[in-house]
């Protein structure tokens, strides 16, 4: 996905400098299905929690809330300016809330103790060997212990994605190579078995993926022109199909910039841009 980049460069270059500036663009988005993703995680109060790839914070935080000021949360991420915004959101806690610690660790080998419950927003598809990240996340948690994330389904089955691409590929000088269950992307784990086999040989023995849809707004505007701009600016900025342009010239780029507007002023309604995400709301215990 990122060439010959590791993870590690990836979100802590130019990608995670760009989530960081936009943390509130991003969880606006992402809204519906965070909403999801806590309604299945049932976090009992009282509970310690780890929150896998936690970004800049905002499911750390929200799980804070849930589990009260009994419990316990850690948000685990490589990426050291997405956690310099999580660690600058710790004073505006409301009260009542768990205290909440925020590592720089790769959790794919780290031992970051024992949880009650684990949980990801986005945060599991990254892993160079997911066997072992799956593995290590399942030692982790107490007996008991659940394991509740999001990840995508595939690519056709989110038009929020595929109208960008669409409208960015026929630009690119190459085709971007296919998605591969074997190599970090937000769209390896689209195969509900292929995932629930890997969760079972790392030791998980229940797992359930429940399709999960919903529409998100990727872009508003005082009109549905300004809407459709500013969800051209999410998609090649911080959606999948940025990494589509992550290294163009600036003339390809704004090429792009523009074929995305025009294709995205077709969904702009009273505006809105809103067009349907697909995830796997999956839980493993
Ligand atoms: C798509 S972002 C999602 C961030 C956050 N969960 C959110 O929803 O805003 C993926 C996150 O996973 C983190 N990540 C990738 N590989 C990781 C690993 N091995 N250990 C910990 N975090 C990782 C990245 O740094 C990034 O913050």
């Amino acid at each position: 996905m990122a060439g010959d980049i590791t993870q590690i460069e990836y979100w802590n270059g130019e990608v995670g400098a760009r989530w960081a500036r936009n943390q509130a663009v991003l969880d606006a988005v992402f809204a519906p299905l965070t909403e999801a993703l806590f309604d299945r995680a049932g976090l009992s109060p009282g509970a310690s929690v780890l929150d896998i790839g936690c970004g800049s914070g905002t499911t750390s935080l929200e799980a804070a809330q849930r589990v009260g000021a009994a419990g316990a949360v850690m948000g685990a991420d490589i990426s050291a300016p997405l956690l310099a915004v999580a660690r600058s959101r710790l004073g505006a806690q409301a009260p009542g809330a768990a205290p909440v610690t925020f590592v720089e660790a790769d959790v794919e080998h780290a031992d970051l103790g024992g949880f009650d419950a684990a949980l990801s927003r986005f945060g599991v598809m990254f892993f160079p060997d997911s066997d072992r990240a799956f593995a290590n996340l399942r030692r982790m948690l107490r007996p008991g212990g659940r394991l509740t994330f999001l990840c995508w389904r595939a690519l056709p089955e989110n038009p929020w994605v595929q109208v960008p691409r669409e409208a960015v590929l026929p630009l690119l000088p190459e085709v971007p190579p296919p998605v591969s269950p074997d190599t970090p992307g937000p769209f390896r784990f689209a195969d509900p078995d292929h995932l629930a086999g890997l969760l079972r040989g790392a030791g998980f023995g229940t797992v359930a993926c429940e399709a999960v849809d919903r529409d998100v707004v990727l872009g508003r505007g005082e009109s549905d022109a300004a809407a459709a701009e500013a969800a051209a600016h999410v998609a090649l900025n911080l959606g999948p199909s940025a990494r589509l342009v992550r290294e163009a010239e600036p003339d390809l780029r704004a090429r792009a910039e523009a074929a995305v507007t025009e294709a995205l002023r077709g969904y702009a309604v009273g505006g809105a841009v809103r067009l349907r995400a697909a995830c796997w709301l999956v839980q493993a215990g």
